[in-house]
């Protein structure tokens, strides 16, 4: 069977008032394929939301504190606030409605953070997923001290973190068998 071509996803193109000062990137989100005009300045977080629509990525801090704002580039959690769009020329990018787009099952990462309670208000939530997920998706079992190590670049104002480890215990056992 011959698979499908992704379908482009459309970047919405604000009006260009210094045409110099803008690049053309070209990158692939959430499986589909992104080619848009964007400024020197424009923050990751900022394409993805404002001109992708992408709003699944929150943006908290906005300098690299909170890790609300977290995505995969090439699969390496990433702090959207802190990466320029034209930065991300060429790479694959995975935000929290990659995850289980239109009718699709969560998957084990979001399963077990609904399992587990892992989240309230649900602000930082994506970060927390997408973090996960990278961890889920070594070769090797990340050990206690690497969990918290990915772990401590999240934060969060609602739970106490307990439920959070809970369900990235859930997750990581399911993964890798325990
Ligand atoms: S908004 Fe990016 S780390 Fe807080
Ligand atoms: S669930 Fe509200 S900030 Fe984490």
């Amino acid at each position: 069977m011959t698979p499908s071509v992704p379908t482009p996803l459309a970047a919405r193109t604000p009006p260009l008032a210094e045409p110099s000062a803008w690049h053309e990137i070209s990158l692939t989100v959430n499986g589909r394929p992104v080619t848009a005009q964007v400024e020197s300045r424009l923050l990751l977080s900022d394409f993805l939301r404002d001109r992708l629509g992408l709003t699944g990525t929150h943006v908290g801090c906005e300098h690299g504190v909170c890790g609300a704002c977290t995505v995969l580039v090439d699969d390496e959690p990433v702090r959207t606030c802190l990466i320029l769009a034209v930065q991300c020329r060429g790479t694959e990018i995975r935000t929290v409605e990659g995850l289980a787009p239109g009718d699709a099952p969560l998957t084990s990462v979001q399963q077990a953070f609904h399992e587990c309670h892992g989240m309230q208000c649900g602000f930082c939530t994506p970060g927390f997923v997408l973090t996960t997920t990278a961890l889920t998706e070594q070769s090797d079992r990340p050990d206690g001290e690497q969990v918290a190590d990915a772990l401590s670049g999240h934060l969060c104002r609602c739970t106490g973190y307990r439920n959070i480890r809970r369900a990235v215990c859930q997750a990581l056992g399911e993964r890798f068998g325990e």
